[in-house]
């Protein structure tokens, strides 16, 4: 029996990508296992938007090479978005000669073969540019998926992304926007819904772009609502949409659909318009904070989430200002933040007007703090309210479900409560959590 270790990094769609590989390696025999030490074959599915992650894996694999002396059968990959860029790619064959298996993000189908030729001692290296398809037909439909979870899964509706934001390397490791056809998204979450799982999140790096590149034309919103009649399912999510695609009849869904949850991932980026134009993103500040007050208006209650970057080139003080602004006029229920990473092969990573290191940790550092001081208000103001929570887990002293909101909540019940819905009176809030009774 073989064991296979899988390192994940990333996004949603690497998390669900290494469902796929993790579907195929079980297919093929392989075991699964959390112990690097007994591996024999060792696959790290990389990220490459920020730089941060990057640096990891140089450190992990460099230190898997006394693994690979001991035993030299040993097979160790890298695939994701990292092999998706060429240099990088070319630093990883130089930098790790103990790599024996590269593949990219349109390669996972291969992995059965790409195994094999490396099993015999050949330095497999198969990246392609785009996806393959021939005549509409997916070969990501028919591989085999290994869901982490029983109750809640991620399925892919809409792949790559064109959008070329200035500062983001998706565009280049993703390829093109592809939609898969509504019916092919309908027969997998109604398999779904027959197989017990009560959640899906709909998966895309620009879901409310879904379908503009299909011939047939069809739309993000009557996807929702044609899922939304699928019996058995009780909550749909989607992640990420962009603010320039959030059209009327997506807020109009959000509002009417029952099963579509309240909660929406709306990444701003900046709070200023000048270096909103700078990235790439479409819209202004002004319909930015219209958009928000508009999904508010027709959701009452809805959270809104966002993601913030610091540091763009360019960004004065002012800039920076507006940022922290509109981060206080919208009171996102939280936010990811991020310090600028310049990424070789984007427009922005070229710019002269770099901001240094110091400034940037200096931003982040007050974004940080407002934002936390925000999220806690929020929180709190949950107190006393009612929620519908879908019971995900155990936790030391109890059980923990999630809102329709997307909010961990913290309760004691019987743990034969798992993968139903319940209503609990939120007791206790902290910034993080929140405690809750059954009622
Ligand atoms: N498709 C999604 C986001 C994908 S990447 C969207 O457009 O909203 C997730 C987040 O990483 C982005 O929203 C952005 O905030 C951040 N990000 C992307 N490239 C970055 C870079 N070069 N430096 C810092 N943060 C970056
Ligand atoms: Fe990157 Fe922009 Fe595409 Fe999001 S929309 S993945 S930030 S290029
Ligand atoms: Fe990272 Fe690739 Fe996702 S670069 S954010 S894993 S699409």
């Amino acid at each position: 029996m073989k064991r296979f270790y899988l390192k994940t990094m990333g996004c949603q769609m690497n998390d669900h990508d290494s469902e796929v590989i993790t579907g195929i390696l079980l297919s093929l025999g392989y075991q699964r296992t959390e112990a690097v030490e007994d591996a024999d074959l060792i696959l790290y599915n990389t990220c490459c938007v920020r730089e941060n992650p990057e640096r990891k894996v140089y450190g992990h694999i460099s230190a898997f090479r006394r693994l690979k002396e001991e035993n030299p059968e040993l097979i160790i990959g890298i695939c994701g978005c990292m092999p998706q860029q060429k240099e990088e790619r070319q630093q990883i064959l130089k930098k790790l000669p103990h790599v024996d298996l590269v593949f990219g993000t349109h390669n996972i189908h291969r992995l059965p073969e790409l195994l094999d030729r490396a099993a015999s001692g050949e330095r497999v290296v198969e990246v392609w540019d785009e996806a393959q398809y021939e005549e509409g037909e997916d070969f990501r439909d028919s591989l085999p998926v290994q869901r982490s979870d029983g109750l809640k899964a991620f399925v892919n509706i809409i792949y790559g992304c064109t959008n070329f934001c200035t500062y983001c390397i998706v565009p280049y490791t993703r390829g093109k926007e592809h939609s898969r056809t509504p019916e092919k998204i309908k027969e997998e979450v109604l398999g779904l819904a027959a197989e017990g799982y009560k959640e899906v999140t709909l998966l895309g790096q620009n879901v409310n772009a879904y379908g503009k590149d299909l011939r047939e034309s069809a739309s993000f919103s009557s996807l929702l609502a044609d899922l939304n009649g699928i019996d058995g399912l009780a909550r749909i999510r989607f992640t990420t949409s962009h603010p320039r695609d959030m059209g009327l009849d997506l807020i109009e869904a959000l509002a009417s659909l029952d099963k579509v949850c309240e909660h929406l991932h709306l990444p701003v980026q900046s709070g200023s318009t000048r270096l909103l134009k700078r990235m790439n993103r479409g819209y202004t500040r002004e319909y930015y904070l219209d958009l928000v007050e508009k999904v508010r208006k027709a959701v009452p209650g809805i959270s809104i989430t966002t993601d913030l970057i610091v540091g763009f080139p360019g960004e004065t003080e002012e800039d920076f200002q507006d940022t922290l602004d509109l981060v206080r006029e919208v009171g996102f229920d939280s936010a990811f933040t991020f310090i600028y990473s310049p990424r070789e092969g984007t427009p922005a990573a070229r710019w002269p007007e770099q901001i240094p290191e110091e400034i940037k940790k200096e931003r982040i550092y007050q974004l940080i703090e407002l934002q936390n001081s925000i999220s806690d208000a929020q929180m709190r103001r949950l107190v006393g309210t009612r929620q519908e929570l879908l019971v995900e887990g155990r936790s030391k002293d109890g059980l923990v479900g999630r809102t329709r909101t997307n909010r961990q909540v913290h309760f004691a019940g019987p743990a034969a409560l798992y993968g139903s819905l319940v209503t609990v009176e939120i007791t206790e809030a902290s910034t993080w959590s929140l405690q809750g009774r059954i009622i």
